[in-house]
């Protein structure tokens, strides 16, 4: 495999603390780094770089690493800008317009789905995102789950199973009907073709009981564990993730300190999604709250149709920054090594040797003009190795 040496790269974030100043961004001055196709070979000073058989000259710009987005739900059709508008007028979000963007996806054939998530997932590759999750849920069938996750699954290893996004029209009178085909049929139809089980368990939604058994079924199919949960009320969500080990809990608009002190004494990630709480115009969860606190943060687009139709990374480093009391190492480091951790996975999120050559060149000297030039195209080029 031919290898490449990357030079004069005037700011090297690598998000491993043993490399550089040594913080946890792991930041090294004035660096070079050699990687092949798949993985990080060798990060250092540029006075020190190793030949490589390929030559590339930077000219003194930041280098990154990939974004990691772990929370999206990219496979839908239609769009909900009037919900969007009603809410921009004072409305309030319950959740409620889930059930519209099921039923355009319901009509949407097999190929108009794949296009529709291809021009998303492009628009997020270009914005620096070089892995992304991808749940179902916006169609609430046995057979649609199951198509929407195989479709997912042509953009990502990390595929999420999302039945438990909201009860259906049909099951309207007989949510227990509903919950037991989730967590039977549908999930082991499922099961085979995703990484990941999920719920919406919140006010209004999925109650704690109901999330509980979906995940447990989960766990037994062999799937592991991720949650939707307090975006709308202090649901009991948080609790719930924490007692079942899930490797991320989301949203987390509404915590206690209580739930704050247990995060931060377990393996399970906060993942804040600022975009919903800009699309839906709500308070912010204060990221400084759960960073003072102890906890692992990650940031993600939350990409879908009703709440949060964002998918350009940037910004959400920028709201993070701008409105949540976040640094901007922290915001950087949240939706690179902190999204990796969401999902588990080590070779993600940090360019430390041996990890995955998933890099974005910048057209900028510093990480800082990220958040600093909100809306510019602070994102040069995007590197992501072969899998
Ligand atoms: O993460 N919270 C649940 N699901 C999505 C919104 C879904 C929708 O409104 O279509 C979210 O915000
Ligand atoms: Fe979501």
């Amino acid at each position: 495999m031919a290898t490449r040496l990357f030079a004069n790269i005037g700011e090297l974030t690598t998000n491993d603390p043993r490399l550089g100043d040594e913080s946890a961004m792991g930041r090294i001055p004035n660096a070079a780094m050699v990687v092949d196709e798949q993985r990080v070979l060798w990060v250092g000073s540029s006075r020190d770089a190793p030949e490589a058989d390929e030559f590339t000259d930077v000219d003194g710009v930041a280098v990154v690493p990939g974004f990691v987005d772990s929370h999206t739900h990219l496979v839908f059709a239609g769009e909900r800008s009037t919900e969007f508008e009603a809410r921009m007028s004072g409305e309030r979000y319950d959740g409620g317009g889930i059930l519209e963007t099921v039923d355009a996806t319901r009509r949407a054939t097999r190929d108009e789905l794949r296009s529709a998530t291809a021009t998303r997932a492009v628009a997020l590759r270009k914005s620096g995102v070089t892995t992304i999750e991808i749940k179902s849920g916006y169609e609430l069938t046995l057979e649609g789950e199951q198509r929407l996750v195989e479709i997912a699954g042509e953009f990502s290893d990390e595929v999420t199973f999302l039945g438990a996004h909201t009860v259906p029209k049909e099951f309207a009178h007989d949510r227990e009907g509903y919950v037991d085909l989730v967590a039977g049929e549908m999930l082991t139809n499922c099961a085979p073709h995703v990484r990941w089980a999920d719920v919406f368990c919140d006010t209004g939604v999925f109650g704690v009981d109901e999330a509980r058994r979906v995940l447990l079924c989960a766990r037994d199919a062999g799937l592991e564990l991720r949650l939707h949960a307090n975006q709308l009320g202090d649901s009991g969500g948080v609790g719930l993730a924490i007692e079942l080990g899930c490797a991320s809990v989301d949203h987390c608009t509404h915590v206690s300190d209580g739930d704050l002190d247990a995060l931060s004494s377990c393996e399970t990630v906060a993942t804040l999604l600022p975009g919903a709480e800009f699309s839906t115009r709500t308070p912010y969860p204060s990221g400084r709250r759960f960073l003072d606190a102890g906890v692992t943060v990650a940031l993600a687009t939350d990409c879908n149709p009703g709440t949060s139709y964002v998918t350009n990374m940037s910004l959400i480093i920028a709201l993070a920054v701008r409105e949540m009391g976040m640094t901007v190492d922290e915001a950087l480091w949240a939706v690179t090594r902190g999204g990796a951790k969401a999902l588990r996975r080590d070779d993600l999120g940090h360019l430390g040797v041996g990890a995955r050559a998933d890099f974005l060149i910048l057209d900028a000297p510093r990480a800082a003009h990220l958040a600093y030039r909100p809306g510019g195209n602070v994102v040069h080029q995007v590197f992501r190795a072969t899998r």
